[in-house]
């Protein structure tokens, strides 16, 4: 089988070392001899959700290639050598699609791209203490329904989305539904006002909002989750999501782009809007179309955040893994701590995401310093690069890190791409490391575990069923390391590094004899052997409702229909849509609102393991918000809210939802949240006080309430004694 005859064709390779200056020559040479092999096809693109198998390739769309100098802003917006990097710079879809059709980005591996905001922003210079800023980015929004005309018109859009669709690609659009654009308080005449447009039709501006569809709470002091949520995010004018013509208004703009063939959305700023109204809109996407969703929640090096986790793990969407990424940046770029923290920061992942191959993964972006500094040795991107590529998450490339680009912060860390060459041996890592996603599901999903470990070394191994990849990584780039008492799941044999040299020889029981790892290396070695059990590798999305369609990836799911479980409830006929030996769409039964494993049954009887675990909505949802006044607490006693559905915790007095807000659009005593809960349902609810001593349930019987059958709802009640 193929599997089998790639491990046998990566044993006969040649040896080589990655040495600088040979690395490009042995890399070409490996290439060759690897080729189809390697680049297994991929017979699922047309599925949208799952992107374990895929290398994301993130661009600052006004920074990459201009394709048409037509629709380029004019006069104090536009920077014509693209030397005022606050200004716009002429990259358009077009240019996108060239890059797409030329081969530039396939090349690469890269089977997505996630572009700018394409809405259209403002179109007003602001001068920011004498620096005159314009809206490149797309983070300044006026018309969520309409095209930024610096990028295209909608019809530039449908081709650059095809053009990425026939080669095989995937298009993410960032979203900030969090704010419309910059706004004064004090000065409605500053930049546009914030004004929204639905459109083109006028919704409010931020000094005429009658309806409040704005927060007018002023900015934020980040002080605490509550305040960065209902306060603006520094001067950008901040929307009420509790308003339902504003809920409605962001799932119709939602549903224009994914209308137009978006593959995957990037949420913008999702620390800063409330939780719930986020839960709703994602099992609006999952209904209508379900794509592989991820959001940005900021942290610094070394933040460990619970309610990060929590998020990703209940909301409906992934996040970028800024706990990956941070520690991959201290370790590679800084040279401090060391590798073993590394391996730490992988286990403590391992146990916080409850999907964590779902989290994005990423060493820079357009909002930190550029990974490569300006004299660095190159091996050191190289390495963060080929370690972000083996790991575990779904790897998302900044545009320009092929090139090795610098750039300190915002704005320089966004100049336009310095070239479009191929030759690098950072475009070559990429591309020699990309496809083994695909080819190998043991880098896709499979677990990972630490194989040998010092300050300076890193062997790791992902495990996937019987396959394997082995990967080892010597920081030090001026000594070998000497390896000796590794152990792998590799099968007995010799194997040839993927990347670079180092040549493995496992004997019996996985033993690896005393070897050399080069310094600067990174090594791959693996085995792909056929798969003849049912393993489930990927469910997604993990947020939905019964009659939603979920995607199952994974292997020897066998060529006839079998069954699917939703914990005990098999699901079989009609509403397995699609029944294939590595994937299975299936329609999400009626089961008891909750928390369900999925698992497969062969039309052989073989079952196969469980993945945990998808949350099964009690129905469609809208967004309630709920205010308990009169809440008196002591010292460190916080509000919690519970009630009879799953969406409210069916009753639980240890996980119940909070700690409620008490400070800005309601003050304590006055205590709010805002909850994603089915349509239409009658609920009963209750408050709780819990802190140091202990919990204390709220009296009397419980309270009542229907939900709306669409947008949003508040509900006001008192606290009972
Ligand atoms: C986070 C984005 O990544 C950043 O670039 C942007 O300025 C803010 N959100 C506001 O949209
Ligand atoms: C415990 C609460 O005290 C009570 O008020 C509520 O009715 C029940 N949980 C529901 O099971
Ligand atoms: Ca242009
Ligand atoms: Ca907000």
């Amino acid at each position: 089988m193929i599997r089998s005859m790639q491990a046998a064709s990566q044993r006969s390779r040649p040896a080589a070392a990655w040495c600088r200056g040979l690395a490009l020559s042995v890399w070409l040479a490996l290439a060759s001899a690897a080729g189809p092999a390697l680049a297994m096809p991929d017979t699922h693109v047309s599925n949208k959700q799952g992107y374990n198998t895929d290398v994301i390739y993130q661009v600052v769309t006004d920074r990459f290639v201009d394709g048409n100098a037509a629709n380029n802003p004019t006069g104090a917006a536009f920077s014509a050598g693209c030397t005022q990097l606050k200004l716009y710079c002429g990259g358009d879809w077009r240019g996108l699609q060239n890059k797409i059709e030329d081969g530039y980005l396939g090349g690469m591996g890269i089977t997505a791209i996630w572009i700018s905001q394409p809405v259209e922003n403002i179109t007003a210079v602001i001068d920011y203490s004498g620096t005159n800023s314009t809206a490149y980015h797309g983070y300044w929004a006026r018309d969520f329904k309409r095209s930024n005309a610096a990028f295209g018109n909608l019809t530039d859009f449908s081709n650059m989305i095809a053009a990425a669709h026939a080669a095989n690609m995937k298009v993410i659009i960032d979203f900030a539904p969090n704010h419309s654009s910059p706004a004064d308080a004090a000065n409605a005449s500053f930049a546009e006002n914030g004004r929204l447009y639905d459109n083109g039709a006028l919704v409010a501006g931020y000094g005429s909002d009658p309806s409040n569809y704005f927060h007018h709470h002023g900015g934020s002091t980040f002080a605490n989750l509550e305040d960065g949520i209902y306060r603006n995010l520094f001067d950008l004018a901040d929307l009420d999501h509790n308003k339902a013509p504003i809920d409605s208004y962001f799932k119709d703009a939602i549903k224009l782009w994914l209308d137009l063939g978006v593959d995957g959305i990037r949420m913008d700023a999702v620390k800063h809007m409330p939780f719930g109204w986020q839960q709703s809109l994602m099992s609006w996407i999952h209904g209508y179309k379900p794509v592989f969703t991820f959001g940005e929640w900021f942290l610094s090096a070394n933040e460990v955040d619970p309610a990060n986790h929590y998020f990703a793990n209940k909301s409906g969407m992934s996040l970028l893994d800024f706990q990956f990424a941070q520690k991959v940046r201290q370790v590679f770029k800084d040279g401090t701590p060391d590798m073993v923290s590394l391996n730490q920061m992988i286990t403590d992942t391992a146990a916080q995401y409850a999907q964590v191959h779902d989290q994005v993964t990423f060493i820079d972006n357009h909002d930190m310093p550029r990974f490569h500094v300006s004299g660095a040795n190159q091996r050191r991107l190289e390495q963060a690069l080929a370690f972000t590529l083996t790991s575990r998450g779904v790897p998302a490339i900044y545009y320009g890190s092929e090139h090795y680009m610098t750039g300190t912060g915002d704005p320089a860390n966004r100049a336009r791409i310095t070239s479009l060459g191929t030759g690098t041996t950072a475009y070559q890592v990429i591309g020699k490391l990309a496809p083994l996603r695909k080819s190998n599901p043991a880098i896709a999903y499979g677990s990972t575990q630490q194989r040998w470990l010092n300050g300076n070394v890193y062997i790791y191994e992902r495990n996937f069923g019987s396959n394997v990849a082995l990967v080892a990584i010597n920081r030090d780039l001026s000594n070998a390391a000497n390896i000796s008492g590794l152990v792998t799941a590799l099968p007995a044999g010799s194997y040839t590094g993927t990347l670079n040299g180092n040549n493995l020889t496992v004997g019996a029981g996985g033993a690896v004899p005393t070897f050399s790892l080069a310094a600067g290396a990174v090594a791959v070695w693996t085995a792909t052997p056929a798969i003849s059990t049912p393993i489930v590798a990927h469910v997604g999305p993990v947020l939905g409702k019964a009659g939603n369609t979920v995607t199952i990836d994974g292997r020897a799911f066998g060529a006839t229909k079998g069954t699917v479980y939703f914990g005990t409830t098999a699901v079989t006929g009609t509403n397995i849509t699609s029944w294939e030996a590595t994937q299975i769409k299936v329609k999400v039964p009626a089961v008891t609102p909750g928390t369900h494993g999925v698992s497969i049954k062969t039309s052989g009887n073989v079952t196969s393991n469980t993945y945990n675990a998808m949350q099964v909505l009690s129905g469609p949802q809208v967004t309630v918000r709920f205010v308990v006044s009169n809440a008196f607490t002591t010292s460190g006693e916080n509000i919690y809210l519970t009630g009879d559905k799953f969406e409210l915790t069916n009753w639980s007095a240890s996980a119940p939802l909070g700690a409620l807000f008490n400070q800005v659009v309601h003050a304590y005593p006055s205590w709010y949240t805002d909850v994603s809960l089915p349509a239409s349902t009658a609920i009963q609810f209750k408050f709780l006080k819990k802190g140091p001593g202990g919990t204390v349930w709220e009296g009397g019987g419980n309270h009542t309430y229907t939900t709306p059958a669409s947008g949003t709802g508040t509900v006001f009640v008192n606290w009972q004694n």
